[in-house]
This record gives C-alpha cells, sequence and structure tokens, in this order.
C-alpha cells in the first residue's frame, strides 16, 4: 500500500469507526471471490462490502484468514437477505454469515431490502448486537420514509443506509433525512455500475483530468468529498488500485458545482419506488432466483 491510499475514517452514531472507501463484492463469483478479495486487500483496501446473497461470504473469509492482516484492521460488512427475515431464521441467518466468512464478529450487517419481515430480521441484528456479533447495524435500500420509520420504532437507531447513489442519483434529500436520523450515508453502484457512460462522462472526465485523475475517480472522490462511502466493486487489479487512489487530491468548487449537474435526482439501477420494479423484484425473490 503506498501513502496515496490511506483511507479516512468516518464515525458511526454509536462510535464505531468506518473507513470511507472499501471494495464490493456484488456479481464476484465465489469461485473469484478468494483471490479478487486477496487482491482488493493487497492493494490497500480495508473494508469488503459482501451479502449473503452473493454467494460468496466464504470466499471472502478465505482471502481474510490468508491475508495476515489483524482483524481489527479489517472492516467486514454483510447483509441478512430477504428470505432470511422471519422467525428463528434471522438469528440462525447471522450465525452462518459469521461461520462462512470464518469471524467471530463482523463490523456491519445490514437489512438488504425493505420486503417482507424486515423488522424481524432486525430484531435478529439487534440482538446479535448486544451480544457483541456485530459492532454496528444498518439497512440498505430504505427510502427516507422507511427509514424514519425503523429509526424512530426500532431499539438502536441504524448506523448506516446503503443506497444506489452516484454522480447521476445523488441523494440528496434522502441525506438530509440520513443526517437529520444520524445514519451514515454508504453508497451502492458508486460508478453507476458504467451505466449512462459513466467513464466516458465529459463532465467527470474533465474534473479527473484537471487533477491527473480518471472520470472513476472523478466520481468517487464527489462521493468522499460528501462524505459518502463508497464501495466500488472491479475484478480487475489495475482498475481496484485505481479506485483507491482518490485520496491524494481534492475537486475544487468549480469541480464539484459541475458534477452537481449531472444528478437526476432519479433512480438509474433499481427504482424501489416503482410498481413494476418491486413486482419484478418480489418475483425473484419468492423464486429463489435472489
Ligand atoms: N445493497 C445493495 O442492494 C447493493 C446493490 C448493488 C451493489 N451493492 C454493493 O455495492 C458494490 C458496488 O456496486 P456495483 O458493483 O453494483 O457497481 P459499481 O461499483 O458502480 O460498478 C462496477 C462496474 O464498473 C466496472 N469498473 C470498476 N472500476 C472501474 C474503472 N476504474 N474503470 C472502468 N470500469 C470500472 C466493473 O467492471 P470490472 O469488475 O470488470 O472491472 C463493474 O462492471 C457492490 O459490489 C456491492 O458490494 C449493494
Amino acid at each position: 500500500m503506498n501513502a496515496n491510499t490511506a483511507i479516512p475514517n468516518i464515525a458511526l452514531n454509536n462510535g464505531v469507526d468506518m473507513p470511507l472507501l472499501g471494495y464490493g463484492v456484488f456479481q464476484v463469483e465465489p469461485a473469484k471471490a478468494e483471490a479478487c478479495v486477496a487482491n482488493a486487500l493487497e492493494a490497500g483496501y480495508r473494508m469488503i462490502d459482501t451479502a449473503q446473497a452473493y454467494g460468496n461470504e466464504e470466499g471472502v473469509g478465505k482471502a481474510l484468514a490468508s491475508s495476515g492482516l489483524a482483524r481489527e484492521d479489517i472492516f467486514v460488512v454483510t447483509k441478512m437477505w430477504v428470505s432470511n427475515f422471519k422467525g428463528a431464521e434471522a438469528a440462525a441467518s447471522i450465525d452462518a454469515s459469521l461461520e462462512r466468512l470464518g469471524l467471530d464478529y463482523v463490523d456491519l450487517m445490514l437489512i438488504h431490502q425493505p420486503y417482507s419481515d424486515y423488522y424481524n430480521g432486525y430484531r435478529a441484528l439487534e440482538q446479535a448486537y448486544a451480544e457483541g456479533k456485530i459492532r454496528a447495524i444498518g439497512v440498505s435500500n430504505f427510502s427516507p420514509s422507511r427509514l424514519m420509520d425503523i429509526a424512530a420504532f426500532a431499539d438502536v437507531v441504524p448506523a448506516v443506509n446503503q443506497i444506489e447513489t452516484h454522480a447521476f442519483w445523488q441523494q440528496r434529500p434522502a441525506r438530509e433525512v440520513m443526517d437529520r436520523l444520524g445514519v451514515a450515508h454508504m453508497s451502492w453502484g458508486p460508478l453507476a455500475e458504467g451505466a449512462n457512460g459513466f467513464f466516458a462522462n465529459p463532465v467527470l472526465a474533465a474534473a479527473g483530468a484537471k487533477h491527473g485523475k480518471t472520470a472513476a475517480q472523478a466520481g468517487l472522490r464527489y462521493l468522499v468529498q460528501r462524505g459518502v462511502v463508497a464501495i466500488p466493486k472491479s475484478v480487475r487489479r489495475e482498475r481496484m488500485e485505481e479506485n483507491l487512489a482518490i485520496f491524494d487530491f481534492e475537486l475544487d468548487a468549480e469541480d464539484l458545482a459541475a458534477i452537481g449537474t449531472l444528478d437526476a435526482n432519479k433512480p438509474l439501477i433499481a427504482n424501489h419506488e416503482d410498481p413494476d420494479f418491486n413486482e419484478w423484484f418480489i418475483e425473484a425473490i419468492s423464486s429463489g432466483q435472489w
């Protein structure tokens, strides 16, 4: 790891420190997860974002075990899947994640999606948090309204809401609510999964070029500079390094204003407020496809 990759932390609402940048493993094939995560840790990443639904917790765990890094120097995030929310399965699935990861505790565990009996899943997270199996608990894909509800009626206010956030959907209204509730803003899809010509976007490319950086780096820097935790995914080492090298420059007011204009203020990848999307997604969950 070189000095350029020193990753700052943010403090969560329970005092736990979380890195501002991590490595995500959605769509990293289970058989390749160990090698990818080993590469990412070697490149300098210290936070890994996985999920029960990704099917690759075991590979992540193997890479963590063989990394030679101290457990307290790595921040591990996983998520409880919808099919595990009901009854005793919720608590059992936390233990199963720990077992697959080969860990005594995870640093952060999230309710992956706001469907079905997620309150029961969240109560299992609260219990595991009280038992020291999880250092911080939170949610993902929660709209401001759902977040307000769970923050008000659960015992533990979520530490994090992980939501689609990138230059094209900057989530400013949602962020205001998160700030009010003391919930940290974590982005998924920080590179918009490459959609909408992200990597060739002229505004991002120009802002990057001004600082000797790429469009991807400008887009990621924009997020972390706004205090948004980002977890870009790449299976390629050179891109892992590129995405990490964002802490040796700063976007200026002009860059921030220009990138601000890219915000369409609507979902690009997953619209949880759209009944058609929900119908498709619920069908995929129910059939076990997800
Ligand atoms: N909570 C949720 O519901 C949810 C949903 C989606 C994602 N996530 C989390 O967020 C993480 C990141 O989101 P994501 O994986 O969906 O998308 P992303 O990080 O926005 O984009 C990943 C895509 O960009 C490519 N890429 C990465 N770096 C690049 C670079 N510097 N230049 C050009 N191409 C680059 C990758 O290809 P290669 O791999 O081929 O390099 C991949 O196709 C996930 O891995 C997961 O941990 C959570």
